[in-house]
């Protein structure tokens, strides 16, 4: 519980200004708001305006130092605390988090320039739905007995790993945060956030809100950059797991350094996402599947989008012009108005990229790019980072639009005549995340969905991340499992063998 008073308001705010400002320059340490040691902050801006919003505490070394030998001290007392009663705290944070959704979508859709009707207010919600998923998995923290000999009692019980270092990304900062944070914490691990420089404030009021339940020092939260905040977290001799989402390369090196510790590591680095779609498909469906799974309402910046949509020959062009049409029809605008669907890519350096994408599309011999839905026209709006949808079509597969993970607004449409050819242009990628194909011949769905190479194939769907399936790639795009038990089990416990001889 609390001791101090906070510099953030108490009540639920719903002006994510005001609630910007308040959560300035701050970790979130041992129970209280802290600034860095060394008293530096950084800008956190408003994509749609350009506008400084915030500031967030510059996190390094020794602000990472502090913040884990808290939370190896409340580790202690926390792996102590019985299994079910944790999650039961944790379910508890999620109560509150209900009653916060609506200041949390605003002020995620402030930081990250994603739509609040379409996106941010979504991912609140889903927060809360992971911490009530897990907060009732307590009582599966369970062992087995071994039938070893009869005057032996052999048996294994579930034990946390200890203080787990979570870092997380810019584009679904709190969800990706709760699929790590919560099986930690129920497993009886503590945790020490490395928020995502882009988007720190959102994810440090769900600290603060769930530090209103949880024991002080039990969930931490250090902001700052990669190489000055990140690394010391992986390096740090008592953090005994990593959860990582981001880029393959920092991915990487998160790993390197992981087994420099022996330590376990699970890594969720993106994709490069096949839609197969098929003659016979439910188009209206397929079409509307199309969108959500570009999700270009959150400018596609998912690691999951279907950024490689294949489609069977005699309705290529059908589709091709129909969801140019729909993305047409989407509006593109101010994150905080209910009336936008499509919001802002979340920084200069991530517009850049994936302008030059675009550029490289355009520029491509024989390519066509489509560029759907009208900029916004609201001065206001002049220095925001908007980027018009675009579909590709005419590519070869040689492209980097086809083989690199864009992150952004753009689809590339191919054609192809049966499923054998498709299949192996859907497996010829460094990643395998996430597929989706679209039939109503189950047969050739089933059969596909066993040989395409993903760790997720949904058949005439494509939701995001649901708590209790268990979710990860294989290839490049990670390592390990989360949002599920199996995930909580695996990852966020060791077992140990207890054998008592009594002959
Ligand atoms: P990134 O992988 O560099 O950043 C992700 C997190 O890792 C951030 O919190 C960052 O501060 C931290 N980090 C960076 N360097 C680190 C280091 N040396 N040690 C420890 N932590 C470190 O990703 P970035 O630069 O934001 O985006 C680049 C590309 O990565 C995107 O264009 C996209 O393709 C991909 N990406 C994929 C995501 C996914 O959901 N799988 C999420 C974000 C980015
Ligand atoms: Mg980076």
């Amino acid at each position: 519980m609390l001791d101090t008073p906070h510099p953030t308001p108490e009540a639920p705010t719903l002006d994510p200004f005001v609630l910007a400002k308040a959560l300035s320059g701050q970790h979130f340490i041992g129970g209280r708001y802290v600034p860095a040691r060394s008293g530096k902050t950084f800008p956190v801006v408003n994509p749609a305006t350009g506008q400084e919003v915030a500031t967030a505490a510059d996190g390094d070394a020794a602000d990472v130092d502090a913040a884990v030998e808290d939370a190896a001290r409340a580790q202690k007392e926390w792996a102590k605390t019985a299994a079910r009663k944790r999650g039961a705290l944790v379910a508890q944070c999620a109560a509150v988090i209900r009653l916060h959704v609506e200041e949390l979508g605003r002020l995620i859709a402030l930081e990250t320039g994603k739509a609040l009707r379409t996106e941010s207010r979504v991912e609140a919600n889903t927060v809360a739905d992971i911490l009530e998923f897990f907060g009732g998995l307590g009582g599966e923290l369970k062992g087995e007995t071994v039938p070893f000999a009869p005057e032996v009692l052999s048996m294994t019980v579930r034990e946390p790993l200890g203080v787990v270092g979570a870092i997380i990304p810019w584009n679904v900062p709190m969800l990706l945060m709760a699929l790590k944070i919560a099986p930690a914490l129920v497993a009886g691990n503590s945790v020490v956030v490395k928020s995502a420089e882009e988007a720190p404030l959102a994810v440090l009021r769900i600290c603060e809100l769930m530090n209103r339940v949880l024991p002080a020092g039990v969930f931490n939260m250090v902001s700052g950059f990669g190489p000055e905040c990140g690394a010391p977290l992986v390096s740090h001799p008592k953090v005994r797991k990593v959860t990582f989402t981001g880029s393959v390369e920092t991915g990487k090196i998160v790993y390197r350094t992981a087994a420099e510790k022996l330590i376990p590591v699970t890594l969720e680095l993106g994709g490069k996402s096949p839609m197969i779609v098929f003659e016979d498909c439910d188009f209206d469906k397929t079409l509307a599947g199309a969108l959500t799974s570009m999700r270009f309402t959150r400018q596609g910046q998912s690691c999951t989008a279907a950024s490689r949509i294949y489609v069977e020959r005699p309705i290529f062009q059908r589709f091709v012009d129909a969801m140019a049409e729909k993305v047409d029809k989407m509006v593109m605008g101010d994150p905080l108005d209910e009336k936008t669907d499509i919001g802002t890519i979340i920084s200069d350096d991530q517009f850049n990229k994936v302008k030059t994408f675009i550029d490289e599309g355009k520029a491509t011999t024989g390519a066509e790019g489509r560029a759907c839905s009208a900029m916004p026209d609201d001065p206001a709006l002049k220095k925001g980072l908007f980027i018009q949808p675009h579909i590709f079509t005419g590519l070869t597969k040689e492209s980097r639009l086809v083989r690199e993970e864009i992150f952004g607004p753009v689809t590339c449409i191919f054609p192809f005549d049966d499923p054998e050819e498709v299949l192996a242009e859907a497996n010829d990628s460094e990643y395998g995340l996430a597929a989706s194909l679209w039939t109503n011949n189950l047969k050739v769905g089933l059969n596909l969905a066993h040989k395409l190479e993903a760790g997720l194939v949904q058949i005439n769907q494509n939701l995001v991340v649901q708590a209790n399936l268990s979710y990860g790639g294989v290839k490049s795009s990670g390592l390990g499992k989360e949002a599920s038990l199996e995930a909580m089990l695996e990852h966020f416990t060791h077992k140990k063998t207890i054998m008592i001889n009594m002959a």
